[in-house]
């Protein structure tokens, strides 16, 4: 018999990857997706841990299932609640503890191991929990990937992290680091290209400290694996995530050079631009340092855009440092940027200093740097205005004829089409002539040919009026 699976996802893209994944181990035992909690038989809450909001969410959420649970109850029926992902792993039974309506707690190394999981929950009445680092990957014991539908889609190509900067709960919650085999990943990325996947996005907490097996014994850096994917027929676009500056070696610069496929855009987050913090967090490299990485990937690759992540109000961060952080991202100019408030997370070295700053600071600090980041990320989008770029349409708009894609640099590009064209647009990759550069957007004129012929072969031979 068929049965309800609702899987909400928190967190990063990794996450993500991990649901569709636990998705594809369900499957056999008859668990088939489902929208919504409403009805559903299970209920995975695929959590994050990193900052203290995004993990006390989880908990109202659970709250609002517990009725939903009951409500099933009395109607004769069975709702299965998990808790999964890093907060699992981090909390493990003070969740069960917290929240007796969960029925199973497990990490992002254990869940290849549902099945086994979902019979021992419905087989007893306490909560299950399984919280290990096995000694086996989950890799090797996950079923084939089910064929996803749609233009893009990630790969997790390595997981976990040995960096242990101070703030960060990911080398606790996610494990060592692990790379998957070259042989494995490239076959993996062939399956999704053949099931209609244009575009791929390789994952990792620290995906450039990639060193997989090769099969001819070697050991592959993220650079020469990026290369080989590049090799296969039909795959579009190729893009990775999240790097970390002290792992952009030669070789990774160097495909950013030659491979056409790989966009031109690129993550890498430096956390602060003092180097008296940038040591407390132990990054493990100075301001100067990170200026230099992006000043040899740009003469490498001159429109590569940049992202970074940011924290203010780490331990001891002074005004000064403080300005420190403004300087470099006038400095280096972003695409666009993440910044966030330092969040102290249980069992990090960063939380117990006592040098805390004030939230009355970090307030201000996170809204200068937020206006600063927002005025480059207008810049960016205003100078691609009048540029023609190739924009690959994955969603519908929310206005009728409204069709959404990506630009190589990751920004959103909207256009509007007649209304039929729409779901023919999805998967297309088209040039598209851009007209408005928006804060968080581009709005584009897509020169519409016969659409039959963007059905046929993605592309639209017609394509007019735009200029070359
Ligand atoms: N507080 C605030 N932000 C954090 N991040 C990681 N840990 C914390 C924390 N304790 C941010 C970092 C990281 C991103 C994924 O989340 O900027 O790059
Ligand atoms: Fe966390 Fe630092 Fe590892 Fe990134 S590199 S996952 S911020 S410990």
């Amino acid at each position: 018999m068929q049965k309800k699976l609702f899987i909400k996802t928190y967190g990063c893209q990794m996450n993500v990857y991990d649901s569709h994944r636990m998705s594809d181990v369900l499957a056999p035992l008859g668990y088939m997706p489902w929208p919504s909690s409403q009805d559903a038989d299970m209920v995975i809450l695929n959590t994050c841990h990193i900052r203290e909001k995004a993990a006390e969410k989880v908990f109202s959420e659970l709250g609002r299932l517990k009725a939903q649970k009951e409500l099933r109850a009395r109607q004769g029926g069975r709702m299965i609640i998990a808790v999964a992902g890093c907060v699992a792993q981090a909390e493990g039974a003070e969740v069960l503890r917290r929240a007796p309506q969960v029925d199973m707690v497990f990490g992002p190394q254990t869940y290849h191991r549902l099945p086994e999981l979902v019979a021992r929950s419905l087989r007893g009445s306490g909560g299950v929990l399984d919280t290990d680092f096995p000694l086996e990957s989950k890799f090797d014991h996950l079923p084939e990937e089910s064929h996803r539908q749609g233009p893009t889609a990630f790969l997790s190509v390595q997981e976990g992290c040995d960096k242990f900067c101070t703030f960060c709960v990911v080398p606790y919650t996610r494990g060592s680091e692990y790379s998957r085999p070259v042989a494995d990943v490239v076959a993996e990325a062939e399956r999704l290209v053949a099931g209609g996947a244009l575009e791929l996005t390789l994952l990792g907490q620290n995906v450039n400290a990639y060193h997989g097996a090769g099969a001819d014994g070697k050991v592959w850096g993220l650079g020469r694996l990026l290369r080989r994917i590049c090799e296969i027929d039909g795959l579009r676009r190729l893009r990775y995530t999240t790097s970390h500056p002290r792992d952009v070696d030669d070789e990774l610069i160097a495909a950013h050079a030659v491979e056409s496929k790989l966009m031109p855009y690129l993550h890498l987050p430096v956390q602060s631009g003092s180097d008296r913090i940038l040591e407390a967090m132990n990054r493990g490299h100075s301001a100067e340092d990170y200026r230099r990485i992006v000043e040899r990937l740009r003469n490498a690759a001159p429109d590569l855009a940049l992202s970074s992540d940011f924290i203010v109000g780490f331990p001891g961060e002074s005004a000064a440092d403080f300005a420190a952080t403004l300087r470099l991202v006038t400095d280096i100019g972003y695409a666009q940027a993440y910044s966030f408030k330092y969040s102290p997370r249980p069992g990090t070295p960063a939380s117990l200093a006592e040098t805390q700053v004030s939230e009355a600071d970090k307030s201000e600090r996170l809204a200068s740097l937020q206006m600063l980041l927002g005025e480059q990320q207008i810049a960016f989008n205003r100078a691609s205005e009048g540029r023609e770029m190739m924009v690959l349409f994955d969603a519908p708009g929310r206005k009728p004829g409204q069709i959404v894609g990506r630009s190589p640099h990751m920004q959103s590009v909207h256009v509007t089409v007649p209304v039929p064209a729409v779901p023919r647009l999805r998967g297309a990759l088209l040039p598209v002539h851009i007209e408005t550069g928006h804060p968080n957007s581009l709005a584009g004129r897509l020169e519409l040919c016969d659409a039959g012929a963007i059905l046929s072969d993605n592309r639209c031979p017609q394509t007019l009026g735009v200029p070359a």
